[in-house]
Order: C-alpha cells, then sequence, then structure tokens
C-alpha cells in the first residue's frame, strides 16, 4: 500500500501474519520548550502509525540543529522529550541522522506492525457508521494565539499536553470494536481528512454543535488569530462542504492540527462497546458525526 489514496502510512507485507507499516514526519519547533516540543513531534510521527491500526515497533530521530545557533542542551531536551515518547509507545530508538541547519526540526521515522487482515485504512466507511474524535480541535488557532501572546499559561499547558499526547490508547479502544476506516487530524483539518476518509464513495454529516474544541479558541479566532494554514484548507475544501457555512464553527473545521487525535468510524452497535473501553484509560472522544450514502463526497454541516 503506497501513495495513492492517501492513506496515512505506507504498509508492505512481509508474510500472511506480519505487514510492516512505514511513516517519517519531522518539524519546526511549535512550543518554546525543547523537552515539551520533542514529546509533541515524537507523539505526531507515531500518529499515523496508531492510525492504521499497527503497533509501532522502532523509530529513527531525523534532526536538524546547529550547535552555532543554540547550546547542545537545548538539542539534548529535544532528544529526551522524544526517547520519553518511544518508550511510552513501547518502540524501541535503533539511531537516527542528523543535519547542520540554522533551523531547528525534528521528527521520526517509525516502522509499525499489523497483521496484514486488520490494516485500518481511511477509506471503507459505510453509510449509518457514527464518526468518531479523540482530541479537541484548535491547535492551529491556539498556537497562532501563542505567538501573539494571547494564551494565558494554564491554557497553553493544557495545549501541550493534548499534542503530545500519543494516540495509543484512541487506537487500541477503536481496535477493540469493529472499526471501519480511520486516520489521524493533522495538517489538512477535520474537513480535509474526513474528505479523505469519504472521497466520492460516500458522504457524512457533521454535528457542528457536538465539536471538541479548546476553550480559548473561539475568542482567538474573533480576534483574528487564524493560521494561515486555515485559509487554505478552507479554500481547497469549502466546495465539499454544504450546509451551515458560517461562524467559528466552520472555521474550526479546516484548522491545521498539530499532534491531533484520531478519527474514525463504526458501526453504530459498536459504540457502546467502544465508550466502555475508554472508560478507565482516561481517553477522552467525541460522537461527531454519521456516514451516509448521499450526497457522496460531501461534508454536510448540520
Ligand atoms: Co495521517
Ligand atoms: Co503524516
Amino acid at each position: 500500500m503506497g501513495i495513492e489514496g492517501f492513506e496515512d502510512a505506507g504498509v508492505y507485507k512481509i508474510t500472511n501474519d506480519i505487514a510492516i507499516v512505514q511513516t517519517v514526519d519531522f518539524f519546526t519547533p511549535v512550543v518554546d520548550d525543547p523537552y515539551w516540543f520533542g514529546q509533541i513531534a515524537a507523539a505526531n510521527a507515531m500518529s499515523d502509525i496508531y492510525a492504521m491500526g499497527a503497533i509501532p515497533k522502532t523509530a529513527l530521530n531525523i534532526v536538524c540543529f546547529s550547535p552555532k545557533q543554540y547550546d547542545i542542551s537545548v538539542l539534548k531536551e529535544i532528544l529526551r522529550g522524544g526517547i520519553d515518547k518511544i518508550r511510552e509507545s513501547g518502540a524501541s530508538l535503533l539511531g537516527g541522522h542528523s543535519v547542520d541547519d540554522e533551523e531547528v526540526k525534528y521528527g521520526l521515522a517509525v516502522t509499525g506492525i499489523v497483521h496484514p487482515d486488520r490494516i485500518i485504512r481511511n477509506e471503507g466507511a459505510c453509510p449509518g457508521d457514527i464518526l468518531i474524535l479523540t482530541k479537541p480541535l484548535g491547535t492551529g488557532i491556539l498556537n497562532t494565539g501563542i505567538k501573539g501572546n494571547m494564551v494565558r499559561h494554564d491554557a497553553i499547558e493544557k495545549l501541550i499536553s493534548v499534542m503530545a499526547e500519543l494516540n495509543r490508547r484512541a487506537s487500541e479502544a477503536m481496535l477493540s470494536v469493529e472499526t471501519h476506516a480511520a486516520t489521524d487530524v493533522t495538517g489538512f483539518g477535520l474537513a480535509g481528512h474526513l474528505k479523505e476518509m469519504i472521497k466520492e464513495n460516500i458522504g457524512v454529516e457533521l454535528y457542528l454543535d457536538k465539536l471538541p474544541y479548546f476553550e480559548e479558541a473561539p475568542y482567538l479566532a474573533q480576534s483574528g488569530f487564524i493560521p494561515g494554514g486555515l485559509y487554505r484548507n478552507r479554500d481547497f475544501y469549502k466546495n465539499f462542504v454544504e450546509g451551515k457555512r458560517e461562524g467559528f464553527l466552520y472555521d474550526i473545521i479546516f484548522d491545521p492540527q498539530t499532534s491531533g487525535g484520531l478519527m474514525f468510524a463504526i458501526p453504530p452497535q459498536g459504540v457502546e462497546r467502544f465508550e466502555r473501553a475508554t472508560q478507565g484509560v482516561g481517553l477522552s472522544s467525541w460522537v461527531i458525526g454519521r456516514f451516509i450514502e448521499e450526497p457522496k463526497g460531501r461534508i454536510i454541516l448540520i
């Protein structure tokens, strides 16, 4: 399984029982604290593995850093954040590569394993399936607000801990029920990644008043702290969106997410069991929509 179909990761079948799942992601710092940045970058890089229903097994560090620009202790903290997340995932760090670059970047190449029959792709949702999301939206808007010194310390801490959270428990919970399709919500926002789930095969109703978001996001968006990526996503995906196309809840579906949650399609009879699986493991989840037969390829805001 390669890059066609915009799957979250590539899959290569080794035997009838084992396929490897590979992905790579790295980016520039989203927060000032190097240890948290390392954790967020690593959690983000592993997210595509979890979205495919796979288990991360090995990771390689990818680092761009210039010792002329920053003290080497900064790099050590970034790597410590990454290693802590890799350890939490149960994977092993096998090595990595660094390049002297004045613009700091960090991330991972990750390999996971999955049974070839249990791969969860981004398409495959059926009419009637329920759409579930596992992290609140608005990380792009909040990160923009932070750059403008508009976000309180406790809100920043909450945001950082959500971005640094592995999608491991979300993946385990979705695997405990019959899941038809899944992806993670990242740079293309909720609408963009939802479009990859429906393609031209099926439609989806999105319950705007059920969308979870950081409580600071509406005020920040209203004050103009909107990331450029939100406008780009909106320009690109707005023609696939129908219904209540106005206000903050319309903006938030295009907000580019950093290390966002998983979003997946489960049949209605699986919802109760799924919700039981989330209890006691500290996993948040929200029912945010429902897949429909028609109109195909459309996201209907209701
Ligand atoms: Co992805
Ligand atoms: Co990715």
